[in-house]
């Protein structure tokens, strides 16, 4: 990986996760930075083909495995037009999801298992691996509720993976908050509770300290950075995050 940060945005469906992200890049950019705004599936015109068919509720029966390896194609394309040319020019990369968003869904949701989505992770992204991950939480009885209303105020139909019931997104939440719980370095939890204005100051705070963090802390080679690139960059002592 090159010299620039990788930060992903996580969550299940209606935590205003998108919302949230647009605000933070703005946040970046006045701060000086140059910032690389994505999203996955999606994030480069295959992808975004993809992203239709895994969304459009009236793609039926498509296989839990099928649905993890179109989201690996999707990711593939990603990786190799988008994230990776950018983390080399050294910029920032915001993207709406990656990949624990599969290990979360397909891995949990869908059960597949975790081994199975590690096993096209360790193919696909490699070293690749988010710096910080914040994800937004909220029970699944919320955020469906407002996933909901949001579709309906857009008059549009509901998505795929929007149509999963409770207990579906109960699963996820569960992988989401896993993979927090064995990666606090990384991954930071955000209560989406509350307004808007109040998640965003939570989620400035997380990354302008990491970012203070960072500058602190001695460059490491990139040779010498294991799978997990986060875990590398510790944070310094007495950051209450
Ligand atoms: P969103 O971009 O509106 O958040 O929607 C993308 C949907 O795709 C969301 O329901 C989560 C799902 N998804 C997966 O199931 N696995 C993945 O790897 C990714 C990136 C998204």
């Amino acid at each position: 990986m090159g010299r620039g940060l990788f930060i992903t945005l996580e969550g299940i469906d209606g935590t205003g996760k998108s919302t949230q992200l647009r605000l933070l890049a703005q946040h970046l950019k006045k701060r000086g930075l140059t910032v690389r705004v994505t999203r996955e599936p999606g994030g480069t015109g295959v992808g975004e083909r993809i992203r239709k068919i895994l969304l459009a509720s009236s793609t039926r029966r498509l296989s839990p495995l099928a649905e993890l390896v179109l989201m690996y194609a999707a990711r593939a394309q990603h990786l190799e037009e988008v994230i990776r040319p950018s983390l080399e020019r050294g910029e920032i990369v915001l993207s709406d999801r990656y990949n624990d968003a599969s290990l979360a869904y397909q891995g949990y949701g869908r059960k597949l298992g975790v081994e199975t989505v590690r096993a096209f992770d360790r193919i696909i992204c490699g070293d690749t691996q988010p710096d910080l991950t914040l994800l937004l939480d909220l029970p699944p009885r919320l955020s469906l509720r407002r996933a909901r209303a949001r579709q309906s105020r857009r008059n549009s139909k509901q998505e795929r993976f929007e149509r999963q019931g409770v207990e579906f997104h109960r699963r996820v939440r569960r992988g989401y908050l896993e993979i927090a719980r064995l990666e606090p370095q990384r991954v930071k939890l955000v209560r989406a509770g509350g307004a808007v204005a109040e998640i965003q100051a939570q989620i400035r705070k997380l990354v302008d300290n990491f970012l203070a963090g960072r500058r602190k802390r001695p460059l490491t080679h990139p040779a010498t950075a294991g799978d997990n690139v986060g875990a590398v960059h510790p944070l310094p002592k007495g950051e209450g995050w």
